[in-house]
């Protein structure tokens, strides 16, 4: 590949690796670049990782043209670039090795010879002519080695930065947001060296650059005020982006749930990006790139064994070795006894330079309460106060009450648990695909029926007709199966997988065969084959806002001052409904309450 005229691409692709430098994740590859230079001298630049030997001389032969190469310049000793150097030594005698000194010193401890019979030491600012390409060099210590050089080739004005600029990701690989993985990258590898990379944005401010040739990821052509741009927020370890980060560490789900709680009041308080990550579960060099990338950071974790959540610990240890700094950050700490998670936290970050932290701090003696979110509360005010709130008609555009528009069907979910037969009201249910049918139906985890779908893998769909009284729904859905077999003594009819379907009430069943199931969090979608159907009546099929209208009895509310239920007519009696209510006979939640009128 020409890069221009006479500069040739020689590096190669890596989609084998499992771990970058034996940490990062790298789902789209790595790419290991190295390149050419044609003049009247021929200059190779950088060899590549050691599982790509042959590839890469393979791809310098050809592009040599029968010329042999006169110099070879090592910008960087990491061995994804420096592998190859003895190799490349021994197949081109004639050629000269270029680096710096402490590079040569390295190449002893690799390679047992610092090659002192062919070697050339450049400085700062030596220079090196090929003809009418002159390579000029800079020292880049620390970015991300000690003996890191850099070189401006004057003639195409392509700087060859290095570990700079580079990213993740092969080249071959789909790629529209050079700054996503370029970000995890930087502050993985490089981000602790701050003050380096702006010593080197400072010497190459007066090159009239025109193409940036990085050690990873791709040529940079376009733009370049953007990415030089980046490199300078990055490296003074400014605000790129206005957000907020949430990390958490969660053993239990009660501090996941502060930590979603709060990452949804952020965003109802006009937070314009909030990044929440489970340290535990997520990529946790993603966490790291986001705490440095948004200028505040909420951290929620738990005590444990007197200390925090190793999780948590390694996070902020991380952080503080990337050189942390100039951000404001919350602290949400869980403990059941003896909470001191925030104490913990505070301490290892009060080393980290201009870091604020938030006046209101979330305790959690074990799960949510009214006192622990009202702090989530003051904490997202406070976080959240310079951001403009959304307007009447932001939050018009934000109406619960649009999702009862969405139409559903009403069912009778059947399934046996080995000892007894049980059945469910549901009203998520939707054919998916038909060749073949396929139908998704999803059911709260908390219903016995959710765990004994997942134990048996089928369930029976009964599709309610207007016919169904009031009477089904009251003893399909509002007491549970663990406790009542909602089956005794009755007379029942059974389909081929020997669940019952019902005789009375239903237009149509279907036997479902589980293929595959989604964890919603609250809920468990059951993606279903269809193992057996039949037709019953030509009744209508029962829908929701038909039961609504026509079958559910009105609520009792006469003389009553409080909250009902708008599923099953269960009265709450109260000034103020609990945010986390659920009701106690249907089990929905506290946004499916009106007040009493
Ligand atoms: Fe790509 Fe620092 O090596």
């Amino acid at each position: 590949m020409r890069i221009t005229q006479d500069i040739r691409y020689i590096g190669v692709n890596d989609h084998k690796l499992d771990l970058f430098e034996g940490q990062y994740v790298v789902p789209d590859g790595m790419a290991y670049n190295s390149y050419l230079i044609h003049d009247y001298k021929v200059a190779v630049m950088d060899t590549v990782d050691k599982n790509f030997t042959h590839e890469w001389l393979d791809k310098l032969a050809k592009e040599l043209e029968g010329r042999k190469p006169d110099y070879l310049i090592v910008h960087h000793m990491e061995p994804d670039h420096s592998a190859n150097i003895q190799v490349f030594a021994q197949l081109y005698p004639e050629a000269v090795i270029v680096a710096s000194a402490a590079a040569f010193r390295m190449m002893n401890n690799y390679f047992g010879t610092d090659f002192a019979d062919r070697r050339l030491i450049v400085n700062d600012g030596d220079e090196l002519p090929l003809g009418r390409h002159v390579l000029k060099f800079f020292t880049a210590p620390m970015i991300h080695w000690p003996e890191v050089i850099m070189s401006y080739e004057k003639f195409d004005k392509v700087l060859f930065s290095a570990d700079a600029f580079g990213k993740f990701g092969a080249l071959d690989s789909y790629d529209d947001d050079w700054a996503c993985e370029a970000r995890r990258y930087y502050f993985g590898i490089v981000g602790k060296y701050g003050a380096q990379v702006q010593a080197l944005l400072k010497k190459v401010s007066g090159l009239d650059i025109k193409t940036i040739c990085a050690l990873h990821g791709p040529i940079l052509k376009e733009d370049l005020p953007y990415y030089l741009g980046l490199y300078q927020t990055w490296s003074s370890y400014g605000v790129e982006t206005d957000g907020i980060a949430v990390c958490y560490t969660s053993v239990y789900g009660h501090t996941k749930e502060a930590a979603e709680k709060l990452a949804a009041m952020l965003t109802a308080e006009g937070c314009p990006k909030v990044a929440v990550t489970d340290l535990a579960r997520d990529d946790m060099a993603e966490a790291v790139e986001d705490a440095f990338r948004y200028g505040k950071l909420v951290l929620a974790t738990t005590t444990y064994n007197s200390e925090i959540f190793p999780f948590m610990r390694t996070f902020i240890e991380t952080l503080k070795e990337h050189g942390y700094q100039n951000r404001t950050v919350g602290l949400i700490e869980n403990g059941s006894w003896a909470p001191q998670a925030a104490k913990i936290m505070r301490g290892m970050l009060e080393g980290c330079k201009n870091i604020t932290f938030a006046e209101n701090t979330v305790r959690i003696t074990g799960a949510l309460n009214d006192a622990s979110n009202a702090q989530l509360k003051a904490l997202a005010e406070e976080l959240t106060k310079e951001y403009p709130k959304p307007s009447a008609e932001d939050k018009a555009k934000q109406d619960p009450k649009a999702m009862f528009k969405i139409g559903y069907g009403l069912y009778v979910v059947t399934t046996n648990d080995g000892t007894k037969d049980n059945g469910c009201i549901v009203n998520t249910v939707v054919q998916v695909t038909s060749t073949p049918n396929r139908v998704a139906v999803c059911i709260n985890k908390q219903n016995y029926t959710h765990h004994i779908v997942q134990q048996t893998g089928k369930l029976n769909l009964n599709v309610l007709s207007v016919e169904a009284p009031f009477s089904v729904f009251q003893k399909y859905g509002f007491v549970s199966g663990r406790a009542v077999d909602k089956f005794a003594g009755m007379d029942v009819s059974r389909s081929g997988n020997g669940l019952i379907y019902l005789d009375q009430y239903i237009n149509a069943y279907l036997s479902l065969k589980v293929e595959e199931e989604l964890d919603l969090g609250t809920h468990g979608m059951f993606i279903c084959s269809v193992t057996e159907a039949q037709v019953l009546s030509k009744a209508e099929t029962m829908t929701y806002t038909y039961y609504q209208n026509n079958v559910k009895p009105k609520p009792q509310t006469e003389g009553k001052k409080g909250w009902v239920c708008k599923i099953c007519g269960y009265v709450y009696e109260g000034d103020e409904l609990p945010e986390d209510y659920i009701c106690p006979l249907c089990k929905h939640h506290a946004s499916d309450f009106e007040p009493i009128k």
